[in-house]
């Protein structure tokens, strides 16, 4: 909402002359022109203004989607005229959002997936939003009940808390109790999220995956407190989690982690579509544990599109083509798919913490990454701070945004990375291994995460040990291996996930190859097992670094490091 006329450019018109060799021209600035442009005149004045933003793939400050398939954009450009509150004229839109909040509260393992209740939203905001205001609503309703007051309602968060949760609270009337966070924590602790509860608490928000700097808050543990108070003193706090982008990372990388539905104090979840989902800015995800959760008298009926429709949401017309392209991700890739992604942005992030860490300038702030969110500090002094190498970085064009940690804890000053896949190459490499496979009636033993990219797109599936000698040879002096196996079994059942991620970086290039063993080892053990008849056996893969990342790690450290050495200088 720009409330005046940005600094930048105090001046009234926008000369179009020379630029586009027609009659000199001025058109105004801030004021709707008198006349009609040229359509082509017009795009171009807009395009070229769009040209001075900051390149998407460089912004390293955003957690939101900034690349897309194509054929999820061309889904969202087919459905750019439906508006998702038509229900009624577009019947299978409004399906597609439902069967969307479906999964999703499977995915969270809501207690009945099928029959929850949820919505679409513009974002995480409007879905903490509502979320709050069925947590104020409920204890309105426990209190009214009991014939207690009302009217002094109070949200339990960490200091730490996106500022969307500030917002409902000054929006809604309600005390925001933020917890402070530091010096050893820097998000919200059990002990001190109850010790703020009292009767006018409508509930306890816990996050995961912190803006600050990515870390989990412990929701079970704090569940575990909080039924500890409800013993002790009758107190019954439920939870809402804020997993704006943790809720599309902990069930793909971390399933064992109970910070979802599973936790019985939890009673409503709330997710980006466009972070870690997956999906360009505009769709968020509110999901309630079941039905009863959302208050009837907050869902709206209304007939004047024909047909009644419940809705429960702060916007009446929307966009639906987010939603088109959320379905789109979640049938493209499914759970191996997420999870290959994931796994693949944790990698990069791994490998920027240590590159960081390696560079002797950088001190690493969270090596724990419950999610690719990367963030660091200066090590010593100097002589600069954060803001100047952020000021530095983006001069050179890269986008990494210098803060300070939260009250109490904003001594600290940080820079923060958020990795997201720039593509899903190696997603699309894995179902296409698999796919292929499938064709030529091969078995998938093993993925071998061999490289980067680069070599990604040279690999072939070899459907004999002769054509796969062949390719392991010849990427062998390619390959990036040694380090840390580690295992995960794949959902869709054989494949088997053999990671050498930790080393990709330093040994790009090099001559180990541990992990290209371990594939031939796979192989002879499926031979073997076959009775040596196991000929269309072993299918290999190079995940490490599947796709374009969104940036080039290895040319941001080289821009991190060389601005530090010239501000020093
Ligand atoms: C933890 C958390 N909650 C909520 C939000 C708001 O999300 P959105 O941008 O989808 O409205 C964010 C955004 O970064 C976030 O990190």
């Amino acid at each position: 909402m720009p409330t005046a006329h940005p600094p930048s450019d105090a001046r009234p018109d926008l000369s179009v002359n020379p630029i586009f060799t027609r009659q000199p021209m001025h058109i105004p600035r801030y004021r709707l022109p008198d006349g009609e442009l040229d359509a082509d005149v017009a795009y171009q004045i807009v395009h070229d203004e769009l040209m001075l933003d900051g390149n998407a793939r460089l912004n390293l400050a955003t957690f939101v989607t900034t690349w897309s398939e194509p054929q999820a954009r061309m889904l969202m450009a087919e459905s750019l005229d439906k508006n998702m509150i038509d229900k009624d004229e577009y019947p299978r839109t409004a399906d597609l959002e439902n069967r969307c909040v479906h999964m999703l509260a499977d995915l969270w393992h809501a207690p009945d997936p099928e029959h929850t209740i949820g919505c679409s939203t513009t974002g995480s905001s409007e879905a903490c939003m509502l979320g709050g205001l069925a947590l104020k609503r409920r204890w309105q309703a426990r209190r009214k009940a009991a014939g207690k007051p009302a009217d002094t309602p109070n949200l339990v968060m960490g200091a730490n808390v996106q500022v969307c949760w500030e917002k409902f609270c000054r929006y809604w009337d309600v005390e925001m109790r933020l917890v402070p966070v530091g010096p050893d924590t820097t998000g919200l602790t059990p002990e001190r999220a109850v010790e703020h509860c009292d009767e006018n608490t409508i509930g306890v928000v816990a996050v995961l995956g912190s803006t600050y700097d990515g870390i989990y808050e412990p929701v079970k543990e704090i569940a575990d407190a909080l039924d500890k108070l409800e013993a002790d003193t009758g107190l019954d706090v439920p939870m809402h989690v804020d997993g704006a982008s943790g809720g599309f990372v902990a069930p793909f990388i971390d399933p064992d982690l109970e910070w979802d539905f599973r936790v019985p104090r939890v009673k409503s979840i709330n997710a980006s579509g466009h972070k870690y989902g997956l999906v360009y800015p505009g769709v968020g995800w509110l999901i309630f544990r079941d039905a009863s959760k959302l208050p009837e008298d907050l869902v709206f009926s209304v007939n004047y599109l024909g047909g009644a429709q419940p809705t429960y949401t702060f916007n009446f017309s929307r966009g639906s083509a987010m939603i088109q392209a959320q379905m789109y991700n979640f049938l493209r890739l499914g759970r191996s798919g997420y999870t290959a992604i994931v796994a693949n942005m944790l990698a990069n992030a791994r490998h920027l913490n240590q590159s960081l860490e390696a560079s002797g300038k950088f001190e690493i702030l969270n090596p724990g990454l419950a999610e690719p969110v990367v963030t660091f500090k200066l090590k010593g002094d100097p002589g600069f701070d954060v803001y100047h190498l952020s000021a530095r970085l983006r001069e050179n064009g890269w986008i990494v945004p210098a803060y300070s940690l939260p009250p109490d804890a904003d001594d600290v000053k940080l820079m923060r990375i958020v990795v997201l896949a720039g593509g899903i190459g190696g997603a699309r490499f894995l179902l296409g291994v698999r796919a292929h496979a499938k064709t030529i009636g091969a078995e998938v033993t093993a993925i071998v995460n061999v490289g980067d990219d680069v070599w990604m797109h040279g690999l072939r599936i070899c459907p004999d040990l002769d054509s796969v000698m062949y390719t392991l040879s010849a990427f062998r002096r390619r390959v990036a291996s040694g380090g840390r196996e580690v295992e995960v079994d794949l959902p869709a059942g054989q494949a088997r996930w053999v990671s050498a991620q930790e080393h990709v970086g330093e040994n790009i290039g090099g001559t180990d190859s541990s992990g290209l063993d371990f594939a031939l080892a796979a192989f002879d053990r499926h031979r073997r097992d076959r009775g040596g008849r196991g000929r269309r056996a072993l299918v290999l893969g190079a995940a490490a670094r599947p796709g374009p990342a969104r940036f080039p790690p290895r040319r941001l450290l080289r821009a991190a490091t060389g601005c530090c050495s010239g501000l020093t200088g």
